[in-house]
């Protein structure tokens, strides 16, 4: 045996006197012996057992808590309230929709709200996530699993169930401003009212609401008069028919939407509305423009008791 592998094989002995030396009051700290002649292995190895070691830890990092409004009709009696669900985060959808799904299959069939396109179409899964009013199907759930995600029925609206709100007085106020095109004469081909691309174009966001009342429900004017202001959903439908080119009321719509002010004017341009719409529509600036076309409409003695 040459000096050389003499003075390797008392290293080799000195790292396995230090290493047990180190880990001997470890009792759980993997020793290895197979591996005894192989320093670098041996760390390999005892790094990958410390991975697994934390892994359920790191699991338990993905389990997140969402506390749900929980009301039943059936049982007037017990207050509402609020429910948690703990969920594992990686079996899970990416969306809060995904969660309440995940909840509604697995943890309690009896949880209500409503959903249908789940791509941000129908505007049914409205609700109010962590405080905003939004459509569940858009919205990712946050991945912060140290604060939970608190998940309401839309704000000051009667409760049906659970996240379900009672949209009558809603889609009342949406059919009171006639969301349909009204002509005076017949079409000049006999078939169809033609627009130019120009004229196209004034519609553009406007007709892609999808009625979720995520707006009318975030705005304090609506919520202090939702009888008769008619909030900024149906104030936006009622401007895309005034600046539709093909349609012959114009005139007539902004007389029904001022004859009693507070159906339009209730707005204070708080523009609640425009920073919670999920499909980033503006209904105060729709609001505004309405306005001021009626504004410019009326004798200039009228404008005085506005
Ligand atoms: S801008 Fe008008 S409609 Fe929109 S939130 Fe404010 S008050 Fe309500
Ligand atoms: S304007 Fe936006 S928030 Fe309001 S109903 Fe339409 S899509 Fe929903
Ligand atoms: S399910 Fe249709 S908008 Fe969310």
């Amino acid at each position: 045996m040459t000096i050389r592998s003499k003075g390797s094989q008392f290293l080799r002995h000195l790292y396995n006197r230090t290493t047990s030396f180190l880990t001997r009051n470890n009792t759980k700290s993997p020793n290895f012996p197979v591996l005894s002649d192989h320093a670098a292995a041996r760390d390999h190895a005892k790094a990958s057992v410390e991975t697994q070691r934390s892994v359920p830890q790191k699991m338990k990092s993905l389990i997140k808590e969402f506390k749900i409004y929980r009301w039943d009709p059936d049982r007037p009696i017990h207050k509402p309230y609020m429910q948690s669900f703990f969920l594992d985060l990686s079996t899970c959808g990416p969306m809060v929709l995904d969660a309440l799904q995940k909840i509604k299959a697995e943890e309690d069939s009896g949880l209500s709200y409503r959903r249908s396109c789940r791509e941000g179409i129908c505007g049914s899964c409205a609700m109010n996530i962590d405080g905003t009013n939004t459509v569940a199907c858009l919205k990712p759930i946050d991945a912060d699993t140290d604060k939970p995600t608190t998940v309401m029925p839309l704000p000051h609206m009667f409760v049906v169930k659970d996240l379900v709100v009672d949209l009558s007085n809603f889609y009342r106020q949406y059919k009171s401003i006639e969301p349909w095109l009204k002509t005076k004469k017949a079409p000049e081909d006999g078939r169809e009212y033609r627009q130019s691309p120009m004229d196209r174009k004034k519609l553009d966001g406007l007709y892609e609401c999808i009625l979720c009342a995520c707006c009318s429900t975030s705005c304090p004017s609506y919520w202090w008069n939702p009888e008769e202001f008619l909030g900024p959903a149906a104030l936006l439908h009622a401007y895309r028919w005034i600046s539709d080119s093909r349609d012959n009321f114009t005139e007539e719509r902004l007389q029904a939407l001022t004859e009693d002010e507070k159906r339009l004017y209730r707005c204070r341009s708080i523009k609640n509305c425009t920073a919670t719409c999920p499909k980033s529509l503006d209904p105060a600036t729709a609001i505004n423009k309405m306005k001021t076309k009626h504004l410019l409409s009326l004798p200039v003695q009228k404008l005085g008791g506005l």
